[in-house]
This record gives C-alpha cells, sequence and structure tokens, in this order.
C-alpha cells in the first residue's frame, strides 16, 4: 500500500528542510520510534487549514485524537507481543479488534494529514496528469468525483471513512466507505481519504456535515494522491 514506514533520519530530514508540498507528498502513514509508533509531524500549522477547518478542530484532532490511537495502539501491541511471547493464541485473537481499531485509527489520520494542504502550499488545486485522466475516465470529472464522494460520505451511518482507492490488481480507481477506523488494506490502496468521525467537524459545522464534506475540497492535496496513484 501507498503507507511506508520511515525512520528517524527520513523524519529529521523532513523536519528540516523539505517543503510543505513535498512532505506532504512524500511523508506515507506510519512513523515509529523505537518499536514504537509516534504521531507523525503535521507538515502545517492547525489553522492553516481555515477557514475549512479551523485550528482549534485541527489541535484537538491530531493532538487528542491521533495521539489516543496511537496511545492505544502501542498498549495493545506490547499485550499482543506478550501474549505472543506466552504462546497465548486465544489472547492474540481476542486482541486483534483494539489493534484493527486504534492501528486504523492511526494509519488513517497520517494518511489523511497529507491529503490536505493550505491553499497557499496547493490545497484545492485540481489532479493533473495520470490521476487527472483515471478520474476523467471513470467519473466523467472531477466535480462528478467529488460528488460522489460527498455522497458516500453522507451516507455513512455513525462514524466512518471515505476513500478513493486503487484496485491493486487492475489499476481501477473507486470509492469506498469504510466503518468506525477500519484501514484500507488488502485488495485496494487508500489515495484520498475523508474523516466523517464527528470530531473532525462538530465543533465547527456542529450537524451541518455536507458544509464540511463541501469545504474540506478546498483543501484537498491532489500532489498527495498524485503520488500514490502513480507509486
Ligand atoms: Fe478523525
Amino acid at each position: 500500500m501507498a503507507a511506508s514506514l520511515i525512520g528517524t533520519s527520513a523524519r529529521t530530514a523532513l523536519r528540516s528542510g523539505a517543503s510543505a508540498t513535498q512532505r506532504a507528498a512524500g511523508v506515507a502513514g506510519l512513523t515509529f520510534a523505537r518499536g514504537k509508533a509516534t504521531l507523525p509531524d503535521l507538515p502545517y500549522d492547525f489553522g492553516a487549514l481555515e477557514p475549512s477547518i479551523s485550528g482549534k478542530i485541527m489541535e484537538l484532532h491530531y493532538k487528542n485524537h491521533h495521539q489516543t490511537y496511537v496511545n492505544s495502539y502501542n498498549q495493545a501491541s506490547e499485550q499482543l507481543q506478550e501474549a505472543r511471547a506466552k504462546g497465548d493464541i486465544a489472547a492474540q485473537i481476542a486482541l486483534q479488534p483494539l489493534i484493527n481499531f486504534h492501528g486504523g485509527g492511526h494509519l488513517n489520520h497520517s494518511l489523511f494529514w497529507e491529503n490536505l494542504a493550505p491553499k497557499s502550499s496547493g490545497g484545492g488545486e485540481p489532479p493533473s496528469g495520470a490521476l487527472s485522466k483515471a478520474i476523467n475516465e471513470t467519473y466523467g470529472g472531477l466535480e462528478n468525483l467529488q460528488g460522489k464522494i460527498n455522497t458516500a460520505l453522507a451516507g455513512i451511518q455513525g462514524s466512518g471513512w471515505a476513500w478513493l482507492v486503487r484496485d491493486k490488481q487492475t489499476g481501477d480507481i473507486s470509492i469506498k466507505t469504510y466503518a468506525n477506523q477500519d484501514p484500507v488494506v488488502g485488495q485496494f490502496e487508500p489515495l484520498l481519504g475523508i474523516d466523517a468521525w464527528e470530531h473532525a467537524y462538530y465543533l465547527q459545522y456542529q450537524n451541518r456535515k455536507a458544509e464540511y464534506f463541501k469545504a474540506i475540497w478546498e483543501v484537498i492535496n491532489w500532489k498527495t494522491v498524485e503520488k500514490r496513484f502513480s507509486a
């Protein structure tokens, strides 16, 4: 999948020099330090996505929600290692839902931050090249794709995500929704994810989630999507 593991040196390099666009396109998914998952660097300031997403939401979403997924995933991973060491298969199986939920939460949010960019760094600029061609061929244009993703988002009952994905075998792109924090794994690769959990918008949009789904397109980083599509 597009997400990959990067080491300390790569993160340091990213912190020290790369532009926001390079960082957003180049960083992918999970980061680890000494075998533990860690919160990835956010490639822009909390308030940089306003007015589409308020700085307060970004701060809470990143520092509280995402951090909790990281912490809980690490805790479940440690328990899994202990169960493995003991040869306790039942305990290992019992931990899988926690690994899926918190590991998925960490992976999904890591990909999500990279899917966003301030307008000053290219947020909202339409895709080009092979991705643009695939969107036109599959959906008849970017606006149609956005409309279909927004419809998918609106149809999510409870918490979940909508993703533009690529089939690993056929290369075709399609829209999928996932419940809770179920990650995009297996047959499909995640290209673009939009968080439909209430914590992603409620502080700013309350129950007007359609406004959030509309506004977020203003800060979508299509360069990241292109990069994942071409990987
Ligand atoms: Fe979230």
